[in-house]
């Protein structure tokens, strides 16, 4: 197909915009991509998906800019923009952008080992349910998980339970707050002080999360995020890590890049004479020659670079936040009053008091197996997205059932059989909550 573009289009931006407008009837990408416009909404017909990017024709444009005018389509300046703007508006000194919350956790985890002399065998202490990578780097680090049960009024790790876990190995507790929702940070940040211990954050589901007005990102030394689709802001695939230890960021951003000693960012990238001034020198200690930076190893890396058109997507994203958060927060409220109204016996945790949580998802409590298949099977069968909360228990997982005995996790061990979450998800609009309101109504009742 040759599409015709107006000459009046001088700009890339402009060029871009005729092409949208000639290949969609009014310009409303999002209606095409994600079935969320409130016209399209067909009951019983379109999917309620548990969450989906939240873009509209903004981050297309963005995304075709970076490729058609970018200079190196790996990272570059549009990503080393969106690490600078991500750490502005969450109140951190430096980030560093990877391909997936998960390479952001493998990074941060690396890049803390290092930059505080952690040994192999130390021990990190964390929630045995969660995210299968949040403990992943911990092993792939040769860091030894010490589990935690959970409790069920929010479903975070018992804090109580902590100390008598505490030895003289443990350096960090690892938090993952979940769906978003903060335990007592103060008890928590009480317990890391009186032990000495650090508090590292898997950020990766509570963006935005605040406990005292401040981000839970602004109580730890160093955190994680992620920006897959299901996040609170999705560049595609994508992840951060970011810390106000400029040399924690460093070491994560060299992991990342194939772990080397070059410290380029963005455009600089490009320099011949590299941000250092001084890209060829003796830079070898056992080597008296003259060597290229860009080939001086001084990690064991990865590599875990997004495009540069992630970053992109991320800057454009980013002036969105607040409005997705607000819209988060109301879709978590209509869901919870509909599922308390109508579900017997089910629990929505909510908030503690000092807590203001960005909502990931509506996790959802059940009495007993029977009720929460069930519902899961209803919603489902009724196009409602489900999920799992995660691993449940992860000690019944094969890849880690090795590393504890599941059965000494007694709260833990209920998830499977009780738990699960629905969205909360932005783009969710009134017709969305009238149609779950007419499902539960017509099994439930009332
Ligand atoms: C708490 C938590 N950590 C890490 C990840 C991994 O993020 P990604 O899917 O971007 O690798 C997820 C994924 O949803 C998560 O929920």
């Amino acid at each position: 197909m040759v599409v015709q573009i107006d000459e009046t289009a001088t700009t890339l931006e402009g060029a871009i915009q005729e092409f949208l407008k000639s290949t969609t009837s009014n310009f409303d990408v999002l209606k095409y991509l994600y079935n969320s416009n409130a016209e399209e909404f067909i009951p019983g017909k379109t999917s309620v998906y548990y969450s989906g990017p939240y873009w509209n024709d903004e981050e297309i444009v963005a995304i075709l800019k970076s490729v058609l005018g970018g200079k190196w389509i790996t990272s570059g300046e549009q990503v080393h923009k969106f690490e600078a703007q991500f750490s502005r508006q969450f109140n951190l000194k430096h980030s560093v952008m990877v391909n997936s919350g998960s390479s952001a956790n493998l990074a941060l985890i690396g890049a803390l080992k290092k930059y505080l002399d952690w040994q192999d065998g130390d021990e990190i202490i964390l929630s045995v349910v969660g995210f299968p990578t949040t403990l992943a780097p911990l092993i792939q680090n040769n860091l030894k998980p010490v589990f935690i049960d959970i409790e069920m009024d929010t479903l975070n790790f018992d804090l109580e339970q902590i100390e008598a876990k505490i030895s003289d190995r443990t350096r960090a507790i690892f938090l993952s707050p979940v769906l978003g929702n903060p335990p007592d940070m103060d008890r928590l940040l009480e317990i890391c002080d009186k032990h000495n211990l650090q508090l590292v954050l898997d950020n990766c589901d509570s963006l935005g999360s605040t406990w005292k007005g401040k981000y839970l990102n602004e109580y730890s030394i160093a955190s994680s995020c992620s920006f897959y689709p299901a996040h609170h802001i999705s560049t595609g695939e994508g992840g951060m890590v970011s810390s106000n230890i400029e040399e924690i960021v460093n070491i994560a951003r060299s992991l990342a890049w194939w772990g080397r000693d070059c410290y380029c960012v963005g455009a600089a990238n490009l320099l011949s004479c590299g941000t250092c001034g001084n890209r060829f020198d003796r830079w070898l200690p056992d080597y008296d020659g003259v060597v290229d930076h860009k080939y001086v190893f001084t990690n064991v890396g990865y590599n875990l670079k997004p495009l540069d058109l992630q970053g992109a997507i991320g800057s454009v994203q980013l002036q969105k936040f607040d409005e997705i958060e607000q819209r988060r927060s109301h879709s978590k409220q209509r869901l919870q009053e509909l599922l308390e109204r109508y579900v017997p016996g089910i629990r929505v945790p909510g908030q503690l008091p000092e807590a203001k949580t960005c909502w990931f998802g509506t996790p959802i409590i059940c009495p007993d197996r029977t009720v929460k298949q069930e519902l899961v099977n209803y919603l489902e069968s009724n196009k409602v997205q489900t999920r799992n909360y995660f691993a449940g228990n992860i000690l019944l997982q094969p890849a880690y059932k090795h590393l504890d005995t599941a059965a000494d996790y007694p709260n833990a061990n209920v998830v499977l059989d009780q738990v699960f979450f629905i969205g909360a998800a932005p783009h969710y609009h009134e017709q969305v909550f009238s149609y779950v309101e007419d499902l539960l109504k017509a099994r439930y009742g009332k």
